[in-house]
């Protein structure tokens, strides 16, 4: 089964790059199953119920989040009420929403799980002791895991730490693509960071001028996303649906104008 993982849309012009692409990113790749990250699709950050619905309508099957989760007051209804929309497993257990969610596609049910990591971000509970417990629970055939974390090394461990328990551990968050996709020794497919899919004269998809000032002149300055073109950055697995084991993992880059 060929997965594809698309990371941190932002904005408007990241999500209508993946509106307009994501059936020949589909083609392209085979895709059985997709899984988008949308924690920034909305201008101020987080998820709206319309944002959400052109995602999941456009061909997302499950949409992951991160630190930016609870920054629109949609996500409290949306993360009640639809099963696919996905908040990090370890924030406490009375959180509205799921850490993780199973979906059945081709009668291969698949896992999708979603943790915060800690280092330089939020005060939450063990992400390694709920993924593990979560994974380990579970009677899916592929078992897939985004990790939204800061620290390359938080999210290298993670990937160690669920290999052969989970079939694909891939990061987000640093809106910054890492050359590492890979299979880990007992077959997790593995990225430590997909990359944004947003504006690419950015800085991490916000205006450079504005995060320019903050660096140079401390300005305080409230961050806008850049009007800049966007690229689409992601991931493509295939997981063996008997073993669960990743088969091959690649990473790829679509340039603004750039044909899929
Ligand atoms: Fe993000
Ligand atoms: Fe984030």
């Amino acid at each position: 089964m060929n997965i594809l993982v698309i990371g941190d849309v932002v904005g408007d012009r990241g999500t209508d790059a993946v509106l307009d692409n994501l059936d020949a990113l589909k083609r392209k790749y085979q895709i059985d199953f997709c899984i988008i990250n949308a924690e920034n699709a909305c201008s101020a950050n987080g998820i709206s119920r319309r944002k959400a619905e052109a995602l999941l309508s456009a061909g997302a099957d499950v949409l992951t989040l991160g630190n930016h989760t609870f920054r629109q007051k949609d996500a409290y209804t949306l993360l009640a009420h639809n099963e696919r929309i996905v908040r990090p497993i370890n924030y406490p257990p009375e959180t509205v929403g799921n850490g993780s969610c199973v979906v059945e596609k081709n009668s291969v049910k698949i896992l999708v799980a979603n943790a915060l990591g800690r280092v330089y971000l939020e005060n939450v509970d063990c992400p390694f002791r709920e993924l593990k417990s979560a994974l380990e629970k579970s009677d899916a055939h592929i078992k897939i895991v985004d990790f939204h974390a800061e620290a390359t090394s938080e999210k290298r461990a993670m990937g160690f730490y669920l290999d052969g328990i989970a079939s694909v551990v891939f990061g987000t968050h640093t809106h910054v693509q890492t050359a590492d996709a890979q299979i880990l020794p007992k077959g997790c497919g593995y990225i430590t960071d997909v990359g944004m899919t947003g504006p690419y004269h950015s800085c991490l998809g916000v205006d450079k001028n504005i995060v320019i000032d903050r660096f140079v002149k401390c300005s305080q300055s409230r961050f806008e996303f850049a009007d800049s073109a966007a690229n689409i950055s992601g991931a493509v697995f295939c997981v063996d649906e008997k073993t669960g084991k990743c088969t091959s993992a690649q990473s790829f880059t679509v340039l603004p104008g750039e044909a899929v």
